[in-house]
């Protein structure tokens, strides 16, 4: 599969890139300084570095032409409110005239109409803390909805820099009855199930939970 990643130098996306070139894809990374690309990337063969602004439109529909997954897993600073908002519709319309087969979107879990099958104690923190941020994440997640492209959106929960653990869940939300605590995620568990959502086009137009194996009431 050609999968093009906007985001591979990231904390989620460099760990996608590392297990889909394990895995035998062929990854086009789509990156704005090719130098903070970790250093160790397994079989690099199947790599190929481009270097690009997502706002460069006519350079990015270039750059994602034959792409059978587009993934975007870029992000911005918590202040900037309107990151997604600004970015996405470009990257789109570049999927859309390059023909790529899916977009797959790394939103997060507590965006927009998820947060109603959060904790109370998770929900609190969604509408004050974090609610400038949830709110971008959630009007680009309908951009992506609302662009007729074929998607995949994936929303991970909170995830952290540890040691895999052996399994992780991705759920499509309409199993999701509740997700309870705050739970964390090793990042290399959601880079598993993002490649997992990227390998499946059974999972076209949904949205996806990903969270650790245990705990999620499921609907
Ligand atoms: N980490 C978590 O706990 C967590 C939890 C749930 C969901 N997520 C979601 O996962 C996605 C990826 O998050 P992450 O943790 O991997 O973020 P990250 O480590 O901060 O990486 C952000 C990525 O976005 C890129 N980027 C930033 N500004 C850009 C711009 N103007 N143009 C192009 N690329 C730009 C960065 O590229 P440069 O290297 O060039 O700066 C980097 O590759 C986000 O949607 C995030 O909300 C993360």
């Amino acid at each position: 599969m050609n999968l093009s990643v906007l985001g591979a130098t990231g904390n989620v996306g460099s760990r996608l890139t590392a297990q889909a070139l394990t895995a035998g894809h062929h990854i086009t990374a789509l990156v704005r300084n090719p130098g903070t690309l970790p250093a160790a990337l397994p079989n690099t063969e199947g790599l190929s570095v481009v270097q690009v602004a997502v706002e460069d439109r006519a350079a990015l529909l270039e750059s994602l032409r034959g792409a059978d997954v587009a993934v975007v897993s870029i992000t911005g600073k918590m202040s900037e409110r309107s990151f997604m908002q600004d970015r996405l519709p470009g990257i789109l319309e570049a999927c859309r005239e390059a023909g790529v087969g899916r977009v797959l979107l790394v939103s997060v879990f507590g965006a927009g109409d998820t947060a109603a099958k959060a904790s109370p104690l998770a929900r609190l923190v969604y509408s004050t803390v974090l609610r400038g941020f949830l709110a971008d994440k959630a009007a680009a997640d309908l951009l992506l909805i609302d662009s007729g492209l074929p998607f995949t959106i994936a929303y991970p929960v909170n995830l952290k820099d540890a040691a895999a653990l052996p399994t992780q869940l991705a759920l499509p939300l309409e199993r999701v009855a509740g997700v309870p605590g705050m739970p964390t995620l090793p990042l290399d568990n959601a880079a598993a199930a993002l490649l997992g959502l990227a390998e499946d086009p059974d999972l076209t137009g949904r949205r996806v939970l990903i969270t650790g194996e245990t705990g999620v009431r499921t609907a």
